[in-house]
This record gives structure tokens, C-alpha cells and sequence, in this order.
């Protein structure tokens, strides 16, 4: 049974922080890390979740595709439309904050997956969104540093 990670939210200094890369020849190692963000992040709702969302400031991230969750590590950005677009976000780590954030409508990115092997993927919509905010907070970057119209739900008690 994987383990509930605790989800730190802003502000804290591990989400500002530049995350470092996993070596290559280390990836297994981090079978059972993975293993838990993944059921963190299904268990906390989210469509992404960064490595420093759970107090660690390494180069991994969680991305819930149409396929299921996908281990992303050391992902790097290697090409960006163009044609941006502006739409609505929140992030674990702010909660009850909602803001629309301008992205790149496609990119392709590159990353190691679960198993060390190099792969690509292209992404657009609302996929290339969730990669670009979740590389962002491999870089100490929230969504709330660029959103406009931002709002704070309250929660009623
Ligand atoms: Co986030």
C-alpha cells in the first residue's frame, strides 16, 4: 500500500527552491517515491503534482493523462508554440485559489520515464498546461506569480 505524502502549501521555501535532476543510473531507487506521489496526487484530486509539493527538490513530476498517471523525470521543455493561451488554475500547494494563467498552447517535452528510458511526448490543451505549471515548480515558480484575476474561495464554517 503506497503512503499518503504530505502536500506542503505556499509559503514555504522548498517551493521556491530550483529542484535539482535525478541521475539516470538512480531513477529505481525512486520506485517507491513515485509510487506514493501517484496516490497523492489521486488521493488529493489533482491533475499534477511536483516532487517539491511533497518537501522534496528533485526534478520529478506526476502528470494524470487520458492513459493514467506518468512519472516524468528531469523534464525539459525542447519546443513551445507559438499561439499562447490564458485559462483557469489552482495548484495543491495554494489552496482555494484560483487564477487564469497565460501558457504555450502546444509543447513537446522530453523526460526520463519510471523505468530510465528517454522519451518525448506532445502536449496540448490542457495537458501541455498541467507540464508547464508542474516544470515550474521544479524552478520555485507558482501559478500565482503570473495569474491574473485571482480568487480565494472561502471555505464556510
Ligand atoms: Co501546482
Amino acid at each position: 500500500m503506497p503512503t499518503l505524502l504530505q502536500v506542503i502549501s505556499e509559503p514555504n521555501e522548498i517551493l521556491r527552491k530550483i529542484s535539482i535532476a535525478i541521475k539516470v543510473d538512480e531513477i529505481p531507487r525512486y520506485k517507491i517515491l513515485f509510487d506514493d506521489m501517484i496516490f497523492t496526487m489521486k488521493e488529493s484530486d489533482g491533475i499534477g503534482l511536483a516532487a517539491p509539493q511533497i518537501s522534496k527538490n528533485i526534478r520529478v513530476i506526476i502528470v494524470n493523462t487520458k492513459d493514467g498517471p506518468q512519472v516524468m523525470i528531469n523534464p525539459a521543455i525542447t519546443s513551445r508554440s507559438i499561439l499562447k493561451e490564458w485559462d483557469e488554475e489552482g495548484c495543491l500547494s495554494v489552496p482555494m485559489t484560483f487564477g487564469k494563467v497565460k501558457r504555450h498552447k502546444k509543447i513537446v517535452c522530453k523526460y526520463f520515464d519510471s523505468s530510465g528510458s528517454q522519451k518525448q511526448v506532445e502536449a496540448k490543451g490542457l495537458m501541455a498546461r498541467v507540464i508547464q505549471h508542474e516544470i515550474d515548480h521544479l524552478d520555485g515558480v507558482l501559478f500565482i506569480d503570473s495569474a491574473k484575476n485571482i480568487k480565494k474561495l472561502k471555505t464556510l464554517n
